[in-house]
């Protein structure tokens, strides 16, 4: 059994209440019940984490180096600024998927250019919350071979 890692960047906490209409009226509380659910009937377990501090997202990704199997991360805005996110991912040798609810390149221009996608073995983007359960699947093909 591993442990697999799902950050979440700023504003995430308002999932739901949020411009639904670019994010949907799914709640983070929603999207983490969903992700234990697939995570536990593909023989895993999850750390799900959601802060509006770029540091405390870099310190978690430290903490995964030594713990997670694999993380999945949607560092929301940060995705588009931080590259001490990117250095941090980049210290860190397992499975990295990147997930965005909404289709970012349908979106402004400043949204295009994700500094996370340097290092992401995978992105997906416009699936909306479900894109959550489908990276886990991911990171279980991932580490099954
Ligand atoms: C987001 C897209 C980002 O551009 C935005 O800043 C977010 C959420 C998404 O999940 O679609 O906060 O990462």
């Amino acid at each position: 059994m591993s442990l697999i890692y799902v950050l979440n960047g700023p504003n995430l906490n308002l999932l739901g209440k949020r411009q639904p209409e670019v994010y949907g009226h799914e709640t983070l509380a929603m999207v983490e019940a969903d992700c234990r659910r697939v995570a536990e009937e593909l023989g895993h377990s999850i750390r799900f984490e959601q802060s509006n501090r770029e540091y405390e997202i870099i310190d978690w990704i430290h903490a995964a180096r030594e713990e997670a199997a694999g993380i999945i991360i949607n560092p929301a805005a940060l995705t588009h600024t931080s590259i001490a996110i990117l250095d941090a991912l980049n210290a860190y040798d397992h499975p990295v998927i990147e997930v965005h609810i909404s289709n970012v390149h349908k979106r402004e221009a400043f949204r295009h250019h994700s500094y996370v996608s340097l290092r992401a073995d995978g992105v997906i983007a416009g699936l909306g919350t479900e894109g959550y359960q489908l990276a886990i699947r991911r990171i279980c093909t991932l580490l099954k071979s």
